[in-house]
């Protein structure tokens, strides 16, 4: 074990994160991302057992917007590294949130008794402005319709894991509605700085927000662009991938409720393409989904296949969320 704490150790000081919050993606650098990676490596080995490397340390889970993986994982990471959990999966009813606390309040309370927050939020603009209020670092989980930092590293560490590297990799981002694509914004930062040729597919008036593609050229990258997609145009556009990546999308409830299911049939992403690709090329197009899924969002037959990623990155999601919190509190 000492060997792997000289490990741990050396690659935690790799990855200079000690004590900052993670709100945005682009809050590490690329050699920081890499470096992540190689620390979620060494710590696989125990993401079914426990390592107790932060057994003095408390993590608050405060979940504003319903979850099942990202509050799951986070507090199994935790558990994982020796550490503690108190979790908050329904703030506005059993915090005093309920009794109109301002965030800002909640948030400088709760890092007197945690080491480190893992926050969902369903407003960014509070949320980005309350963290500021909190005397440990915050870990963004998903704030309104901005960024999902930690998704977006799961999954480009799935990524990596996969195919040992991300840089050339064709990859789409698709989804009819881009706008409220958390993950779809974080990914996009990610899979662009890393090299990845990326491609976002959305209905025009539904476009990734103009922000992400500014800031993604301002990094030097750039993104290709393409809209309003038929069933047959979108499984041919899906066939040049390398990798088909699904943030998922809200759907409207209510009258445009049938409109939309309509829409979501032409970015339906069916086995039939995947297997006649692998077929005829010899190529396997990988499917990502952020989950949770909608029915009729995708073909059930790619769980069992060679082309599915979205549950391998179930099991990376632990190693990856315990590199983070171990290199922001490893001391
Ligand atoms: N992918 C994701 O964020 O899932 P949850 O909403 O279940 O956390």
């Amino acid at each position: 074990m000492n060997n792997n704490l000289k490990t741990i150790k050396k690659l935690v000081n790799a990855v200079d994160f000690r004590g900052k919050s993670l709100l945005s993606i682009n809050d590490l650098s690329n050699d920081q991302i890499y470096n992540l990676f190689e620390l979620a490596l060494m710590l696989e080995p125990w993401n079914r057992s426990r390592v107790n490397l932060l057994d003095d340390k408390v993590m608050s889970t405060l979940f504003f917007q319903p979850s099942t993986r990202t509050r799951m994982s986070f507090e199994t990471a935790m558990h994982r590294l020796g550490g503690l959990v108190i979790s908050e999966a329904n703030p506005l009813v059993t915090s005093s949130a309920a009794k109109e606390e301002s965030l800002g309040d909640s948030l400088k309370v709760i890092s007197k008794y945690a080491n480190i927050i893992v926050m969902r939020h369903f407003d960014d603009i509070s949320a980005r402005e309350a963290v500021k209020f909190s005397e440990s670092p915050i870990i963004n989980g998903g704030f309104g319709h901005w960024e999902h930092p930690t998704q977006a590293l799961l999954d480009l560490y799935t990524i990596w894991r996969t195919y040992g590297k991300v840089e050339g990799l064709k990859v789409c981002i698709a989804s009819p509605d881009l706008v409220e694509a958390r993950t779809g914004h974080s990914m996009a930062y990610g899979l662009a700085r890393l090299g990845a040729k990326v491609s976002l597919a959305s209905l025009k008036d539904k476009c990734i927000p103009r922000e992400v593609v500014s800031k993604i050229e301002d990094l030097g990258e750039k993104v290709d662009e393409k809209y309003d997609f038929s069933q047959k145009s979108f499984n041919e556009f899906i066939s040049g991938m390398d990798m088909v990546y699904l943030p998922g999308c809200s759907a409207p409830k209510g009258p445009e409720a049938d409109k939309f299911k309509k829409i979501m049939d032409d970015y339906y992403v069916s086995f039939d393409t995947l297997n006649k690709i692998k077929l005829e090329e010899g190529r396997t197009i990988s499917v990502t989904h952020t989950l949770p899924r909608r029915a009729g969002e995708m073909d059930l037959r790619i769980d069992d296949s060679e082309h599915q990623l979205y549950f391998e990155a179930i099991a990376y999601s632990v190693s990856l969320r315990m590199a983070l919190i171990t290199s922001i509190l490893y001391e």
